[in-house]
């Protein structure tokens, strides 16, 4: 469990990403797998899906897959996405956020953030009014490129929002430079995004065996090894790999569990990647 800053809620440590698994559409035959990742999920008491409108289908069938009970316990993280709105952005924004909290089924989203910074102004607008209304219960901000993290500190020094969403994994390590510490500094929640590259970095260990060094700071495969390691920043608040496996959903809820490794354990991971 890690604390949420600006208001002291305690959020569990790994949550799930549903860009492409999720994005499954109707198919009844691809969604049940993807029942059984969601009731491992919250089995393990994780709470934290993180989606968006950009992820074709994904809040329809995240909507349409979650039980009562589930929807009782999840902590919505969606966002708003509006590319080439001109100067309408504002209003697209909210349509866009009403149809979302409609497909989710969820009526009041824990976390709302603007998309890659798309429109940040505009919809921080919003979400500041939407906030004090309680429509939403925190606001944030997200990108994918280090390319960005110059935007980001900017926009955490001005705006200073709940929550930041970026990259961060063993094969990139930009953010440890000013993001992660400026972060940790001001009191914003962290969640990251592609800690396994998108899934490239399991290609760079599939002739490695799991090391037995591992085992001393609990890890038992290279996934929860590539987890501990982002945990193993103060920052961070919630990493969120994307899967629609349960084998791999039970994997990475493992990483979750047991001490991290230090600085001296970290070093040896990044050099065992090679
Ligand atoms: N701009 C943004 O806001 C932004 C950008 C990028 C990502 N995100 C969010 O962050 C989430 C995660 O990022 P990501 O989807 O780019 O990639 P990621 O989490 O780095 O990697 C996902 C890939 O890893 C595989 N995988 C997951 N667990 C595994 C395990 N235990 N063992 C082996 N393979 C495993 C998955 O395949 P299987 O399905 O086969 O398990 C999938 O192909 C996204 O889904 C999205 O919610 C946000």
């Amino acid at each position: 469990m890690r604390r949420i800053p600006a208001s002291g809620e305690m959020l569990p440590a790994i949550g799930l990403g549903t860009s492409g698994p999720f994005e499954v559409g109707a198919d009844e035959a691809a969604r049940a797998p993807l029942r059984e990742v969601l009731q491992a999920f919250f089995a393990a008491g994780a709470t934290l899906i993180d989606t968006s409108p950009m992820y074709s289908n994904a809040e329809a069938v995240l909507g349409a897959l979650l039980s009562p009970d589930q929807q009782a316990k999840v902590f919505v993280a969606t966002k708003v996405w509006t590319p080439g709105s001109g100067g309408a952005a504002e209003q697209k924004g909210v349509e866009q956020m009403q149809r979302s909290m409609a497909l989710l089924k969820h009526q009041r989203v824990e976390l709302m953030q603007v998309h890659n910074l798309v429109d940040v102004e505009a919809h921080l607008r919003t979400l500041r009014r939407w906030k004090t209304e309680g429509r939403i219960k925190y606001l944030g901000v997200t990108h994918y490129t280090t390319s960005s993290y110059p935007d980001l500190i900017s926009l955490i020094e001005r705006e200073k929002p709940d929550f930041v969403q970026f990259n961060y994994s063993v094969a990139t390590r930009e953010a440890e430079k000013r993001l992660l510490p400026l972060c940790a500094d001001r009191g914003v929640a962290v969640l990251i995004n592609r800690a396994f590259e998108d899934g490239n970095l399991f290609a760079r260990v599939q002739d490695k065996p799991v090391p037995p060094w591992a085992a001393e700071f609990g890890a038992n495969s290279w996934a929860q090894i590539f987890l501990k390691f982002v945990l193993a920043h103060p920052a961070v608040t919630c990493v969120i790999p994307a899967t629609g496996k349960i084998r791999n959903m039970l994997d990475n809820l493992g990483a979750g569990y047991g001490p991290l490794p230090d600085a001296k354990q970290r070093a040896r991971i990044a050099a065992a990647l090679g």
